[in-house]
């Protein structure tokens, strides 16, 4: 028996797979490449030391897609639920396109930084890339011109907001996952630490997750059809 109420705690993970349906390519679907690119190549500290101009227009080219890109009705599920629930509703994601601020949502983590914004490899300042200026094929922090570098917590880098997760994962009485392949720590890892610690755990996706193991209910399908509908069927007032 599934069921959200306005007192509820709601913890919800989301993945690449949230965003198939608004035209954002996952990064299993390009065959351990990413756009052409090796991820090692773009989404690593060495990457970009090695080729940062490389770096900046794969991440320009991103952030342009995600500009265009619009909210599916899986993100605007989550942005109704957050207006019914308010401080019982917290998302993580691992998505960098910001659609689910699009959405209307806005207690959520985005543990892999955002294309949004960006910060100075000198002196840290962080900028919104509306800010900068993008033609140059290096941007320079305005306020020291330093390079700056795309906010994404590449592989190697510690994820954002781990503590505030760790505190979410102990008191969330559900935990759903949506649209990730369970296959990327430390975010895989937090259905096994909220089933550990007493939430009902929920998967919706549309391959079978690597950590089915700890997932009480798992909805196989793509989640702008299955989500907005068991979460109608899930919420009672
Ligand atoms: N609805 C639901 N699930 C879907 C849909 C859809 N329409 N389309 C694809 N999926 C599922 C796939 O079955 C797959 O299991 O989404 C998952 C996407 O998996 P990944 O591409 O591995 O994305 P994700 O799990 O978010 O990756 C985690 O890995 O590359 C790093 O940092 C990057 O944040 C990323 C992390």
């Amino acid at each position: 028996m599934i069921s959200i109420r306005p007192h509820t705690n709601v913890l919800v993970l989301t993945g690449a797979g949230i965003s198939a349906e608004s035209g954002i390519r996952t990064f299993r679907d390009s065959g351990g490449l990413w756009e052409n690119h090796r991820v090692e190549d773009v989404a690593s500290p060495l990457g970009f030391r090695r080729d940062p101009r490389l770096v900046w227009s794969f991440y320009k080219k991103r952030w342009e897609d995600a500009q265009l890109a619009t909210p599916n009705t899986a993100h605007l599920a989550l942005a109704e639920l957050e207006q019914k629930l308010g401080n019982n509703f917290n998302l993580i994601t691992q998505n960098v396109d910001g659609l689910h601020y699009k959405a209307g949502n806005r207690r959520v983590w985005e543990m892999h930084g955002s294309l949004n914004h960006c910060y100075c490899t000198n002196c840290e300042a962080g900028y919104s890339l509306r800010e900068i200026n993008l033609s140059e094929d290096l941007p320079g922090c305005p306020a020291c011109k330093g390079l700056l570098r795309p906010d994404i917590v590449w592989f190697g880098e510690v994820p954002y907001f781990l503590p505030e997760i760790e505190e979410a994962l102990k008191v969330c009485e559900i935990f759903l996952v949506v649209g990730t392949s369970g296959a990327v720590y430390p975010a895989a890892g937090f259905v096994m630490s909220a089933k550990l610690m007493g939430a009902q755990t929920l998967a919706i996706n549309l391959d079978k997750p690597d950590n089915l193991g700890f997932i009480d209910h798992f909805f196989q399908g793509k989640s702008g059809e299955v989500l907005p509908k068991l979460l109608a069927e899930w919420y009672q007032n």
